[in-house]
């Protein structure tokens, strides 16, 4: 630039670097089986001893999400939050991808890392894949994200990284933990996996040109089973009662101390690595928590694995100095499968040509701004494979038997078997709550129609009294029906094993 004045030069400079024109680094941690009530500013309104204060005070500083949801269980919240669809329009309508299972995500979906990759993003990934890995073309490496590091399973020893299919069956259990560089790894054996998923992150954040713009997808194993705490985070737990599922209960809330922990390292990483001013830090769940595991989603009914409330209700909060608006919390409706339009704006991309059209909607001006949310409606899911409630019952045009529900302004209709078993689950350690008193029975019905705003615990069933309600969004099911595609769910296949691929999880069908 000789021969330009200075004055210029300074003006090219500041535009450069000025916030407005750079992109933001994009931070995603999803928790695994976190229940509602078990972060801290839930907790204290709801009997629970979930204690998260790092947590609690980055979401004071940023935007609560309070009206946000996501999948009832891990595949398809992952392939939602990636892939910015439906389950009925990627075949992944049922449970999640087991293990031995020659299935994944498939393939004509452009998946979040790829979207902001060809817009300039560096894109890493930490931990829990499970959307599939039967062969090399379905690998997080291969689907966008330069670098990857941790699990393709579902869940694993927090120490060893070992799953088993049956522990009596040698064949059936690996090691699953792989590098993109450098292949399978059992370097990592005996860590455990939040100091491990710390430690890997901060290599990121320090190994990183600054400016670029970083994407890092942090799928991290805590809380989910198994119920696996170093006894340092034991001791910060309160103690209570002394009955079997108050001991699980008490180490699960040991690791809640230790997710608050990695968070907050996490930031502190950032903040060492200069990145922290320029990062959009996104904390979502992935599906309601599980009372025989340790987790609580009081005072929501139901479980993670249901339609229930307690099943897709998220914790979601959004922190950064893109975050203008005040107050810190919305109330507007907000799906998991809105995050890739809303941080492909977040970040200024363009959606890359070739995308499959979206279920998702962008929702950046309501979460930056508190502009009023795009969204009025969810199909939280249409399931012809789970177990029905009795034989096939047509009304308006859908079949009432089939696990389905459908959220429609402050209407949500819930048809076949809701999932777990439609009760309500008291924190364990409190002395003083809780019973629900609801006019409902925790039988199987085929319809259940609620008032979501006036009874978010879903103790009133509104199906009688409202007909006509009940017809409508059973015609609004079976439209999405009628656009839904086959279900991917194929048989296990024991080639699968790590017994014949060295004792580690991986691609077995190349
Ligand atoms: C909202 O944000 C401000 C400023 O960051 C903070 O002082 C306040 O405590 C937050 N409010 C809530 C309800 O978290
Ligand atoms: C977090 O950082 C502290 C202080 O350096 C350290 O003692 C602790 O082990 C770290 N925890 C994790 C999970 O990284
Ligand atoms: C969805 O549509 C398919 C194909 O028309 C039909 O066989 C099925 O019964 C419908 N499902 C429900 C729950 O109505
Ligand atoms: C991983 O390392 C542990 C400890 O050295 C060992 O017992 C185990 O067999 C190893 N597993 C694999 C798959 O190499």
């Amino acid at each position: 630039m000789k021969g330009v004045p200075l004055v210029l030069k300074t003006l090219v400079f500041l535009v450069m670097h000025s916030n407005a024109s750079r992109k933001p680094h994009i931070v995603y941690i999803l928790a695994d089986d976190l229940g509602f009530n078990d972060v801290g500013y839930h907790a204290r309104e709801h009997e629970s001893l979930a204690y998260t204060p790092f947590i609690d005070r980055l979401a004071g500083e940023g935007v609560r999400l309070e009206n946000y949801y996501v999948q009832p269980i891990c595949s398809p919240t992952r392939g939602q939050l990636l892939s910015g669809r439906y389950q009925i329009h990627t075949g992944m309508q049922h449970e999640v991808i087991h293990r031995p299972q020659p299935r994944g995500l498939p393939l004509d979906n452009i998946l979040l890392p790829e979207q902001l990759r060809q817009c300039g993003y560096k894109t890493h990934m930490l931990g829990k894949w499970h959307l599939g890995f039967y062969k090399d073309e379905y690998l997080p490496w291969k689907r966008g994200f330069d670098t990857y590091f941790g699990y393709l399973v579902g869940a694993e020893d927090y120490y060893t990284k070992v799953a088993c299919m049956k522990k009596t069956h040698r064949e059936s259990c690996g090691v699953s933990m792989v590098d993109s560089q450098f292949g399978d790894t059992n370097s990592t054996w005996g860590e455990y996996s939040a100091d491990l998923y710390v430690r890997k992150a901060r290599e990121i954040f320090q190994n990183h040109d600054p400016d670029k713009p970083m994407f890092l997808y942090l799928a991290l194993q805590h809380v989910h089973a198994p119920i696996q705490v170093p006894s340092k985070y034991l001791t910060r737990v309160p103690r209570f009662r002394h009955k079997k599922k108050d001991k699980i209960r008490r180490t699960y809330l040991a690791m809640v101390s230790a997710l608050d922990e990695m968070v907050k390292n996490i930031t502190t990483a950032l903040k060492e690595a200069n990145l922290w001013d320029d990062t959009l830090l996104v904390f979502s769940t992935d599906n309601g928590g599980r009372p025989d595991r340790g987790g609580n989603n009081w005072p929501l009914r139901g479980a993670k694995n249901s339609l229930w409330e307690g099943g897709i209700r998220g914790i979601g909060f959004v922190h950064g100095n893109l975050i203008e608006q005040k107050p810190n919390i919305t109330r507007d409706l907000i799906h998991v499968s809105d995050w890739l339009p809303t941080l492909m704006t977040a970040a200024r991309c363009k959606l890359a040509s070739g995308t499959p059209s979206l279920d998702g909607v962008d929702q950046w001006n309501t979460i930056s701004k508190g502009l009023p949310g795009k969204r009025t409606e969810i199909l939280h899911n249409i399931d012809p494979l789970f177990e029905k409630i009795s034989k096939p019952e047509l009304r308006s045009g859908f079949d009432t038997s089939v696990h389905a529900a459908i959220r429609s302004g402050k209407w949500k209709l819930i048809t076949g078997k809701a999932g777990y078993d439609n009760s309500w689950f008291p924190p364990p350690e409190s002395t003083k709550c809780c019973r629900m008193k609801p006019n409902e029975p925790t039988a199987d019905k085929p319809i259940r129609l609620f008032n979501i705003v006036e009874d978010p615990y879903e103790e009133n069933d509104l199906s009688e009294s409202y007909p006509q309600m009940v017809d409508l969004l059973l015609e609004k099911l079976a439209e999405y029906n009628a656009t839904a595609v086959p279900v991917i769910f194929p048989k296990m296949d024991r080639k699968a094993y790590p017994g014949s691929r060295g004792g580690f999880w991986g691609p077995w069908k190349n």
